[in-house]
């Protein structure tokens, strides 16, 4: 419900419990869970006769006399042992809802005021194809940016690129074995600028040489002294680097492209090399980084851990800085950003630990101080038999393999309902397809998993993405036939018109509320309740064929408010709407 709904009845609460002597505290309403009852409840009655030592019936019934003579409300109401239950009066929902529907914002707080938050998400790594966790890292967070920035906070979206660990020296190391006459091999430049593989042959190249690695002993140690070769400053091996970076950016820039994710900076872990060895050397002489068998760690224990929280391996014996140094050093230049109040990272929760290593240890090194520091983790895509989803081959699975399927299943429907001429089926597959995968990815918990099960995410019933997507064209293509007819404010009076109108006002609160949890889930799941609202609306209520003209223009523009709301929802949600389906 509208913010200011809710906080206009708890101003004339206050006002009540003052004259009555009630705790000031606790005058506060809350939307009502049955709206048979009223549109709000307030429960104050029954924790204030705790502290007053009187009936809660008796408080309940001062407040409800109370707040009678309040125009706003057309009905209060005591029920139980002590609810006041308010129903606001058509004229005052009808008011709101009609300067919600003209307020640009629809509602939503301007919560960030230009504060500066950076979304660490996709994560892609070089040279290894988009799998199913990068998905859900990068729906979640495009989710998530959109959010932030609909709460006028200032976004920064950045897909952190996995660039600069050992599977770069697994490939240079296996390009070698097969050619060690390539110039970046020999050290005589220059260096051809395009990669030596294809994307095809890149792509083939990594498992081989990571499953090499892991069976061979002299292959590993030949990717590890690349490795460090590599990040020592090769001039060969960069070079190599440089070109297969390249290569496997551009397809992953495609994969993004498609999901309609938008990274204002495509930096990786490579970014920041050269500030490894400063921040090395300042947390050594600090004290803060000590020897450990011949590494460098960072304690990060603290005395209230109900579990073991090991150190952070800063350096490696043999010299190589890993996963966490990287993290840590990114987050040092991205403290110097202007305004920077807030970094969250859209990661795996199985990660959680490594990044509770890395925030712990940016604070003892006074990295990002007063920044907030959140790791929005996720859980696992599963098959429909409860395992981590894998390919029908048996592989893990990628982006690409679960898009595919996706959309092939949306295909099969399309054909099926036959609505759309031939030519435009395709990219309404393609459009049904994303969306129930977004929809699917961005549903419920963000930290528990979920099953992909193709045929069910792509239903039209539902919890599904194509369930709103079809409510937005039915809203749109009855507006456009509503052309020519007057479309009044958003007033409602009938049941089935009020419960849409007041959940359309809670979109402000929906978006707040998903802001701070993190959780699209929380703005997914309203959407669906609005799509369900509005069917009932319009199985109830005639709006074209409805005679009384008066009646029509205000179930029109209740139904303008709806679209208004729902289209917003959707695009935070990074769902498109094709135009027909
Ligand atoms: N490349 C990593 C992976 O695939 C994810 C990176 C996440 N972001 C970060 N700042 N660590 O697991």
């Amino acid at each position: 419900m509208l913010l200011s709904l809710i906080s206009q009845v708890d101003e004339a609460l206050a006002v009540v419990f003052h004259a009555l002597g009630l705790p000031p505290h606790l005058a506060h309403a809350e939307p009502s869970a049955r709206p048979a009852l009223g549109d709000v409840q307030c429960h104050a009655a029954l924790a204030a006769a705790r502290v007053l030592g009187r009936p809660p019936r008796a408080i309940a019934d001062d407040i409800a006399a109370a707040l009678r003579g309040d125009a706003r409300f057309a009905a209060v109401e005591v029920a139980g042992p002590g609810f006041v239950n308010i129903r606001f009066a058509d004229t005052f929902l009808g008011t709101a809802a009609a300067a919600t529907l003209a307020d640009p914002r629809l509602g939503v707080a301007d919560e960030g005021q230009g504060a500066l938050v950076v979304l660490d998400f996709g994560g892609p790594n070089v040279a290894k194809p988009l799998h199913v966790g990068h998905l859900r890292s990068l729906v979640l967070g495009e989710s998530l940016r959109r959010i932030l920035g609909a709460l006028g906070w200032r976004t920064h979206g950045d897909a952190h690129l996995g660039d600069w660990g050992l599977q770069m020296g697994m490939l240079s190391a296996a390009i070698r074995l097969r050619d060690p006459a390539m110039p970046y091999f020999t050290g005589a430049g220059p260096y051809p600028t395009n990669a030596p593989v294809t994307l095809d042959e890149l792509e083939r190249l990594y498992p081989e040489a990571a499953a090499a690695c892991r069976d061979d002993p002299a292959r590993m140690a030949g990717a590890r002294a690349d490795t460090a070769a590599l990040q020592a400053g090769d001039p060969g091996l960069l070079a190599l680097w440089h070109a297969l970076r390249q290569l496997s950016v551009d397809a992953q820039v495609r994969d993004f492209a498609l999901l309609g994710v938008h990274f204002d900076a495509l930096d990786g872990e490579s970014d920041v090399r050269d500030a490894i060895a400063p921040l090395v050397d300042d947390l050594r002489a600090r004290g803060i980084a000590r020897a450990s068998e011949g590494a460098l760690v960072v304690d990060v224990a603290l005395p209230g851990d109900t579990s073991e929280v090991p150190p952070l391996l800063l350096v490696k014996a043999d010299g190589a800085a890993l996963y966490a140094t990287t993290d840590l050093v990114t987050l040092q230049a991205r403290a110097r950003m202007p305004g920077l109040a807030k970094v969250v990272y859209v990661v795996d929760q199985r990660q959680a630990l490594h990044f509770e290593q890395v925030f712990r240890a940016a604070r003892r090194a006074g990295i990002a101080d007063g920044v907030d520091l959140v790791h929005a983790g996720f859980g696992t895509v599963n098959g429909k038999d409860g395992k981590p989803f894998k390919t029908r081959q048996g592989g893990v699975a990628r982006l690409r393999d679960l898009l595919d399927e996706a959309v092939e299943r949306a295909a099969e429907r399309v054909e099926a309902s036959a609505r759309v001429a031939v030519g435009e089926r395709p990219a309404l597959a393609r459009s049904i397809g994303m969306a129930a995968v977004k929809f699917a990815d961005l549903s419920g918990d963000r930290v528990s998993g979920y099953v992909f099960d193709a045929e069910r995410l792509v239903a039209f019933e539902g919890k599904t993405g194509p369930y709103l997507q079809y409510a937005v064209v039915r809203l749109r293509s009855l507006l456009a036939r509503a052309a020519g007819m007057a479309v009044g404010p958003p007033h409602a009076t009938l049941p089935a018109e009020r419960e849409l109108v007041l959940a359309c006002l809670g979109f402000g609160a929906k978006v707040s509320e998903a802001g701070h949890l993190l959780q699209p889930g929380v703005l997914a799941a309203w959407a669906h309740d609005i799509a369900q609202r509005f069917s009932t609306f319009y199985d109830r209520c005639e709006v074209l064929r409805e005679t009384d003209e008066t009646c029509r223009s205000r179930r029109l523009g209740i139904c303008t408010l709806t679209l208004a709301v729902l289209e917003r929802a959707v695009a935070l949600l990074g769902i498109d709407v094709p135009a027909r389906m």
